[in-house]
């Protein structure tokens, strides 16, 4: 079964660069959302890195932006926040503009200094001592999760533990119902899905469905508002000074961001160690044999996912960058997904090596003033979830393709069939 999947793996691949290879570069679409669906971006973005590291793309059907491509030009944007902005009002931080209809203020979406404001009203959370008391919580759960696993019998590994863990945890850094929490799941996958990727049947749907999740947020913040504070995110908002008196629609904005932000990226990584570690057997029988390398494989997984594939700004003023000319109001999307891979800083990118020198020298998790402020949650999920594993299964066997998200935004999996093994 594994020689066939990777034999079927590796013609895609070959067929794949061949037609990126046969494509005139003013024909690129990188942003397209097929591409990610049928895993065939590589060839796409080596050739811009190695071509046309900034690259102008004017045959998108959602408008014209510029590619960065190469590590240390994203470094360059994200390291200069007042010639590169995240302002909802210009755009957002997607590829694709934001619908006005969903143009909810929230703090990834804002320059500073309202952004640093309001982010450091949710910073307390994730501070060392609360990491601590988080793990404890993070642990049990996980091994129960774990537990109620079948043996020896294929099942969905996204839904069974991917969803079910980060969606625990959400809830727990929420505080939010347990008995409910699969409605954050829901929320979050209709908050990111693209038309076309068969979440919602209807724009009416979707927006119902936000409103809900906007009714149900706004009910426990004025729950918590009137309780004394706690560390949870709703509690740290509402006792805050920069978000205490937040109309209604920053509240939703802030609130979705923190959903999407805690749940497809650390999903999405959850499934994708399970993954990469059957595309690299010989990795595995080192974990196995090893499990102090959980160190080094949480980083790297984190790094050979990508989670999420990019963040765009819009420029505020004409800048230069790979010798091209940015014009005011053009959108800048940095391909972090790119950079990862990018040969001049991360040698053998496109190899899974679970003790590379420097693991955590990538760019999954932003940089500069909107790094992201729940890498270590997140970081520490992955780390729990493998210990656990380790001392249970033999095996997690990957036993037939991964279904791809439609999207060039959120790199992750609808499925992905396994099986433990002993
Ligand atoms: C592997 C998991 C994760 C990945 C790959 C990831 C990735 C990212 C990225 C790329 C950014 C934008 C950085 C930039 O623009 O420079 C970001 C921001 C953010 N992330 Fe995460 N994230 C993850 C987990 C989490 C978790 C668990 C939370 C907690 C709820 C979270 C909450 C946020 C928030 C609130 C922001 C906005 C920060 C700001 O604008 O200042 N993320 N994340």
């Amino acid at each position: 079964m594994q020689e066939t999947l990777a034999r079927t793996r590796s013609d895609a691949r070959r067929e794949a660069r061949a037609r990126a290879y046969a494509m005139p570069l003013r024909e690129f679409h990188v942003g397209n959302p097929e591409l990610f669906r049928s895993d065939t971006l590589w060839p796409y973005f080596e050739r811009l890195r190695k071509e046309e590291p900034v690259h102008w793309c004017s045959t998108s059907p959602v408008g014209n932006y510029w590619s960065v491509t190469k590590y240390d030009d994203i470094m360059h944007v994200e390291t200069n926040p007042e010639i590169f902005s995240s302002d909802v009002r210009l755009g957002g931080i997607m590829l694709r503009d934001v619908d006005p209809r969903y143009e909810w203020p929230s703090f990834i979406a804002m320059d500073d200094p309202g952004h640093a404001e309001q982010r450091g009203s949710v910073q307390p959370l994730f501070t060392p001592p609360e990491l601590v008391r988080m793990a404890a919580l993070i642990r049990e759960r996980s091994a129960s999760v774990l537990d109620n696993l079948p043996r020896n019998e294929t099942f969905n590994w996204v839904e069974r533990v991917s969803i079910e863990l980060t969606t625990q945890m959400l809830a727990t850094l929420f505080d939010f119902p347990w008995e409910k929490r699969r409605k954050l799941t829901r929320w979050s996958d209709v908050a990111t899905a693209l038309p076309k990727s068969g979440i919602y049947s209807s724009e009416e749907q979707r927006l119902a469905e936000l409103a809900e999740c906007g009714e149900t947020f706004a009910r426990l913040f004025a729950e918590r508002a009137r309780q004394p504070a706690k560390s949870d995110l709703i509690s740290l908002m509402a006792h805050s000074a920069a978000t205490r008196g937040m109309d209604r629609e920053n509240l939703l904005g802030n609130l979705i961001l923190l959903i999407v932000g805690g749940n497809d990226t650390t999903r999405n990584s959850m499934t994708g160690s399970v993954l990469a570690l059957n595309e690299n057997p010989e990795q595995y029988d080192r974990l196995r044999a090893n499990p102090a390398l959980i160190a080094g494989l949480v980083p790297e997984v984190i790094r050979w996912q990508t989670p999420l594939a990019h963040m765009r700004r819009t420029a505020t003023q004409d800048t230069e960058l790979g010798g091209k000319t940015i014009r005011k109001g053009e959108r800048v999307v940095m391909w972090y997904v790119s950079g990862n891979r990018d040969e001049d800083v991360i040698e053998d990118g496109d190899s899974f090596i679970i003790d590379r020198r420097k693991p955590h020298n990538h760019l999954s998790f932003g940089f500069g003033i909107h790094r992201c402020v729940g890498m270590r949650v997140a970081e520490l999920q992955l780390r729990i979830m493998w210990e656990e594993i380790l001392k249970r299964f033999d095996r997690i066997e990957v036993v037939g393709e991964p279904k791809r998200v439609y999207s060039s935004f959120v790199k992750g999996y609808e499925a992905l069939p396994v099986r433990i093994v002993g």
